[in-house]
């Protein structure tokens, strides 16, 4: 089993953005308790600001891979391009975000990714993720 977590823009500051919402662990280490985990797991991650960098991975990966678990992060709200690459790929999208996106400002609550996810998480801090590989299990 080959999964892939993509995250998007300023995810690469988590343990130190706004960590009363997000939390004071980094995704390094994070990605490293998983990885001890599911050692039967082929696990990778990538994360990218560039919204272009990440429909390239999400078109890269989208044919071979098992799933992909992907937190869009801002782009989740604006772009039509993400959502559009996720509905022209093959492989199972789980869209994940650690905040309770409901909760906070209303253009937090419409997602261009959902429509073409298999999945919605959101809400559960950083384990939001690991709900998330559980349901490829
Ligand atoms: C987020 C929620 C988004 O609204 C926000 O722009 C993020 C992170 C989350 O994981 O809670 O960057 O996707």
């Amino acid at each position: 089993m080959k999964l892939i977590i993509i995250n998007g823009p300023n995810l690469n500051l988590l343990g130190k953005r706004e960590t009363a919402i997000y939390g004071n662990e980094t995704f390094k280490d994070y990605f490293s308790k998983l990885q001890f985990k599911y050692t039967e797991i082929e696990l990778e991650y990538f994360q990218s600001n560039i919204e272009g960098e990440l429909i390239d991975k999400i078109q890269a990966v989208g044919f071979d891979y098992d799933g992909i678990i992907l937190n869009a992060a801002a782009y989740t709200h604006t772009s039509v391009a993400i959502g559009d690459v996720v509905k022209a790929i093959e492989t199972p999208v789980i869209e994940v975000h650690i905040s309770n996106t409901f909760a906070r400002e209303e253009f937090r609550h419409h997602s261009y990714v959902s429509t073409g996810a298999k999945g919605v998480i959101l809400g559960f801090g950083l384990q939001s993720y690991d709900l998330a590989i559980q349901s490829f299990l």
